[in-house]
């Protein structure tokens, strides 16, 4: 309960930015935005992958997205801003950012993990709440659902031929990232 309630209070500091830059500004950096709450079966399977205590304080310690944000952006630099605007607040910890743009992964996946810890007010107490944001761009996004859909088709195990499409997919992602953000800023001027 305290996890959906941690999206929640989460989903509310994003659709303000959201609202503000759609009535107060002439650009809006977020495309979209999908919350989900991991399933207890998935939060145990990981529990057990870790190592964490069998305790509640075990896997909140050791299971840190069972609230988990992605927010697709149009432009590299609006990922950086958004994760900016977040963190900066007075009410969100960072707890940890990984950044996978500026070092993608071994298989070609970009994004921005960032684990933040918010407090939830309660009727009776003040729970802190670990969340999971995941940033990306609308082309990481793409070429990570796919490529989401392939590693599960081939049962985790993607034939080498098949990663080395993918890792070239990526860095086709990334130019087009790169060209779109020049092109925007040709026609907007930086933003
Ligand atoms: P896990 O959460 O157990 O994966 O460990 P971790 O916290 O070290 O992983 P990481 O922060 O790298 O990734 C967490 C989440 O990011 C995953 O559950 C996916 O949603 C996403 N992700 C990470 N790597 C990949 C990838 O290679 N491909 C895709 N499609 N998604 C990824
Ligand atoms: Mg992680």
């Amino acid at each position: 309960m305290v996890y959906k309630f941690g999206i929640d209070e989460m989903m509310t500091k994003i659709n303000i930015l959201r609202d503000e830059f759609t009535y107060a500004r002439a650009y809006n950096p977020i495309e979209h935005v999908k919350s989900r709450l991991k399933s207890p079966e998935s939060i145990l399977a990981k529990a057990e992958r870790k190592g964490a205590p069998p305790t509640l304080e075990g896997i909140r310690e050791y299971v840190r997205d069972i609230a988990g944000i992605r927010i697709t952006c149009s432009f590299i630099s609006d990922v950086y801003s958004i994760m900016e605007m977040i963190t900066r607040q007075g009410d969100v910890a960072v707890i940890e950012i990984e950044d996978y743009i500026a070092r993608p992964k071994p298989n070609g996946y970009r994004s921005v993990h960032v684990i933040v810890e918010i407090p939830v007010f309660m009727s009776d107490r003040v729970e802190s709440v670990y969340v999971e944001l995941q940033i990306r761009t609308v082309a990481m996004d793409f070429w990570a659902s796919l490529e989401h859909k392939i590693y599960y088709k081939h049962d985790r195990d993607v034939p080498e031929e098949l990663r080395d499409e993918l890792r070239v997919a990526a860095e086709t992602a990334r130019d087009l990232d790169v060209r779109m953000e020049a092109l925007h800023e040709r026609v907007h001027g930086r933003i």
